[in-house]
């Protein structure tokens, strides 16, 4: 983690009135964001999650409360230093169409004055950070695709190293696998810098796997909830949550779970090393009534499985039967582990920091997982 690590941001009892407009667009909101965390605003069309992010950096004035960035309040500051501090970055990715990459990310550096060749650097180093090379430096948007028109607005909003970045939708626009490789940089990205980050979605499923922290907000911004993704899957404060959350929350809650919180099952599978002698291996089988084995290479990484049937014709361990596939390790989710084992089509292989055999999963442990979380919904509804 850098030194620019993130600071906290405070909304208290914000309030946003648009002229002419009768309700509130936000309405008395009061909120704390952790620093160095990502804080998702979720919820439907129209709530006010545009409103109220804006606010943060004074696109949009309050009508009325206060809002703190690291203890400073904004309202009192130069609202144009004020948006050098903070990086933003939304939807279709808002790049200026007669720039160049280079100089749309070097925009904010720019206007703080920084030297050419600084600006320069900067901008190499934001290209290699968002995952582009060099060549990308003089193209002009219209050349891109949309992720990567995306990774530049992402480049952009870091380029002053802000320690705040506000995300509206920034992923909103691109296909299902380019967005997800996009939370997953972003996630990397995070890792290494802690910025305070405020992003904004109405896909659930987004929220949960980028948040540290997730507001559920309601008509006129109202939160409804406030809290880590966990706490919202386990226990949705209301229905109208309980029904953003949606019908698949259980399934969702394995993406939260490791397989190092569940039992893995150290003596499932028959092992053996691929020197052994297939006489020995077929007498231990029917010992057990096992109809599968595994074996093992030197340095105790699961190979190959065996069935049973494929011992009456070999000579060696060392070839016979098929490959092991997908195998999951401590760190892995429950959903990767759902999905191994899917694809295995039985046990998944569970394997330590160094590839070593642990163990296996199989599909009762993860149904169980989900089994028992239902019931802990269950019992909250009741
Ligand atoms: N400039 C404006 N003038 C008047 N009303 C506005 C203005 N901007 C937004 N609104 C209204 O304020 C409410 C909140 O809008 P906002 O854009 O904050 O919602 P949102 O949650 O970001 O929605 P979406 O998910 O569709 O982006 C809406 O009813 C909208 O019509
Ligand atoms: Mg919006």
């Amino acid at each position: 983690m850098t030194e620019h690590t993130g600071v906290e941001i405070r909304l208290d009892h914000v309030t946003k009135r648009y002229p002419g407009q009768e309700a509130p667009a936000v309405d008395d909101v009061s909120m704390t964001l952790p620093a160095g965390r990502i804080t998702v605003f979720v919820g439907p069309s129209g709530c006010g999650k545009t409103t109220t992010m804006k606010m943060i950096n004074r696109l949009i004035e309050p009508t009325s409360g206060t809002i703190t960035m690291g203890g400073e309040d904004v309202l009192s500051m130069d609202p144009d230093k004020l948006r050098r501090r903070i990086g933003y970055a939304i939807q279709q990715a808002g790049l200026f169409p007669h720039l160049t990459v280079a100089q749309n990310i070097g925009v904010v550096p720019g206007l703080l004055g920084w030297d050419k060749s600084r600006v320069a650097d900067r901008v190499r180093e934001m290209l290699d950070l968002v995952g582009l090379d060099d060549d990308f430096a003089g193209r002009f948007p219209r050349s891109l695709s949309g992720g990567q028109q995306q990774r530049v607005g992402v480049a952009r909003a870091l380029a002053a190293d802000p320690p705040v970045l506000l995300m509206d939708e920034p992923f909103g626009a691109v296909d299902p696998i380019t967005r997800g490789n996009l939370q997953d940089e972003l996630l990397n990205l995070q890792s290494e810098l802690g910025k305070t980050i405020v992003f904004v979605t109405h896909d659930f499923d987004e929220a949960v796997k980028l948040g540290d922290r997730i507001a559920v907000l309601g008509p006129r911004s109202r939160v409804l909830q406030y809290d880590t993704p966990e706490a919202i899957l386990a226990n949705p404060a209301d229905d109208t949550v309980a029904g953003f959350v949606g019908a698949g929350a259980s399934l969702k809650q394995l993406t939260l779970l490791r397989v190092r919180d569940v039992e893995v099952d150290r003596d499932s599978a028959v092992t053996a090393s691929a020197v052994d002698s297939v006489a020995d291996l077929r007498t231990r089988m029917t010992g057990r009534g096992a109809q599968w084995a595994l074996v093992l290479d030197r340095r105790n990484r699961p190979s190959r499985w065996v069935h049973a049937r494929d011992l009456a014709a070999a000579t060696s361990l060392a070839a016979v039967g098929k490959p092991v596939g997908d195998s999951v390790s401590l760190k892995s989710t429950l959903q990767d582990a759902l999905e191994a084992i899917l694809t295995e089509g039985g046990n998944a292989v569970v394997t330590g920091s160094r590839g070593e055999y642990l163990g296996t999963i199989g599909l009762e442990t993860v149904t169980a997982v989900i089994a028992r979380l239902r019931d802990e919904h269950a019992e909250v509804e009741s």
